[in-house]
């Protein structure tokens, strides 16, 4: 399946959004709670690198808890101030204040030792369409004042409006686009409903949820509609339709209406709800082992906590062998943490140098030795004695030595 839909002038709007930001001070960015990564687009650390960055969790009322906090660690161990909202009920929105003056102070503090005094921050509230920028935006501000809809270009003058605390926004968001290279982004925006209905084909979409959600959480669909799971995904669909009499005319069932009702039960959390976010159901385990992969081991935590709900086997071994690597590093520092037992003891005599025999077998006659000796706060992991290493592992050694 193919959802697109977004085509054309975004080069446009890309450059357009070049031009803002060389007059802003702070990107605020909004992503969408339950699916933050299929729904920001990275483009924006290029564009915005120099800017300080904010990131708000928007739809946070339809996300799960503990996954909002889950990601907003993520998030913040990326280097982002983060702040959960819920633009449509205005939650989160008195903790932004603070938090721009957090992000900013290197700004005023560089502006205050200018002697410049009161220049206000200013802003740009950046995200893809429908994630809730116009709404954050009449939220936040506190009267009607953005543009609702989602045609790139329609400003004319910049418009900034004034909020308090010394804060000026630009009254026109800046509207990125989906990664749409990867297709699993485009069905996961549609399946939370960032897309508009009315140009996907509703029917397939729920064909290929109804196969997620088997594949993945067994048992969801059958509890939900007392129905059995078995078979195709079109004769689940029609079970669905069976079970909450979705017919038209002459008793044919209605596989419009049966996808409709998957859909409301799915955005509403009635259907996965404690797995809506990003990190549990919309993912494959490849992709979540692609994300290990990239990530740092620092960041490890963070991912443990997004995905510690998550019923697949696949994954938790995945968290395993995570936590096995995290464990075996730290006995490696702890190694070499070890090796250091004399040059504590005798550091007060300056460097030292330990040599060792140089083989015991034949005599060697006058033996020439010599040695590397390191920083003394050097902490060269997987350093050993030569024989306890592969030819490999001491090449690639040699390099770190010599550096
Ligand atoms: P955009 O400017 O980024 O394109 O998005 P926009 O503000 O138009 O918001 C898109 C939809 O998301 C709107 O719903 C809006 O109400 C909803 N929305 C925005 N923020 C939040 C939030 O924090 N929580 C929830 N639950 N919904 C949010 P709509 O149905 O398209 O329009 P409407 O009839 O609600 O206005």
């Amino acid at each position: 399946m193919n959802v697109q839909w977004y085509p054309g002038h975004m080069t446009k709007a890309k450059r357009q959004m070049q031009e803002d930001i060389k007059l802003i001070d702070l990107i605020i960015e909004l992503v969408d709670a339950r699916v933050p990564l299929s729904s920001r687009n990275p483009d924006i650390d290029e564009l915005g690198k120099n800017k300080s960055r904010l990131i708000l969790l928007n739809k946070s009322d339809l996300a799960d808890e503990r996954q909002n906090e889950a990601w907003k660690t993520y998030f913040q161990a990326k280097g982002f101030y983060v702040v959960k909202v819920d633009s449509r009920n205005g939650s989160g929105m008195k903790a932004i204040n603070n938090v721009i003056q957090e992000a900013c102070k290197e700004k005023i503090e560089r502006d205050r030792r200018r002697g410049i005094k009161n220049r206000p921050i200013r802003a740009m509230v950046v995200g893809i369409p429908n994630v809730g920028k116009s709404t954050f935006i009449n939220t936040f501000a506190g009267r009607a004042c953005a543009k609702t809809g989602n045609k790139p270009g329609v400003t004319k003058g910049k418009q900034w409006i004034r909020l308090n605390k010394g804060v000026e926004l630009l009254d026109t968001p800046g509207i990125l686009w989906p990664k749409f290279e990867d297709q699993q982004v485009g069905i996961r925006l549609a399946c939370v409903g960032s897309i508009k209905d009315d140009i996907l084909n509703m029917e397939e979409l729920a064909l290929w949820l109804i196969d997620y959600l088997r594949e993945n959480y067994k048992g969801i669909l059958a509890e939900r509609y007392q129905i059995t799971e078995e078979g195709t995904s079109v004769e689940v669909l029609e079970a669905i339709a069976r079970a909450r009499g979705c017919l038209k005319k002459q008793e044919e069932l209605d596989y419009a209406k049966a996808s409709l009702i998957l859909f409301d039960d799915f955005r509403s959390g009635k259907v996965g709800r404690d797995h809506i976010g990003e990190g549990a159901i919309m993912k494959t385990i490849a992709e979540i082992k692609a994300e290990f992969a990239a990530a740092d081991m620092s960041s490890y935590p963070a991912l443990y906590e997004i995905y510690k709900e998550d019923t697949r086997s696949g994954v938790q071994k995945l968290i395993a062998q995570c936590r096995k690597k995290e464990a075996a590093l730290e006995a490696e520092k702890q190694r070499i943490e070890n090796m250091k037992v004399y040059e504590h003891k005798y550091e007060h005599l300056g460097y030292l140098c330990g040599i060792d025999e140089v083989g015991r077998g034949p005599l060697a006659g006058p033996v020439v030795a010599c040695a590397v000796i390191l920083p003394q706060d050097s902490r060269i992991l997987y350093l050993n004695d030569s024989k306890k290493l592969s030819a490999s592992k001491r090449e690639e050694l040699y390099d770190v030595i010599m550096r």
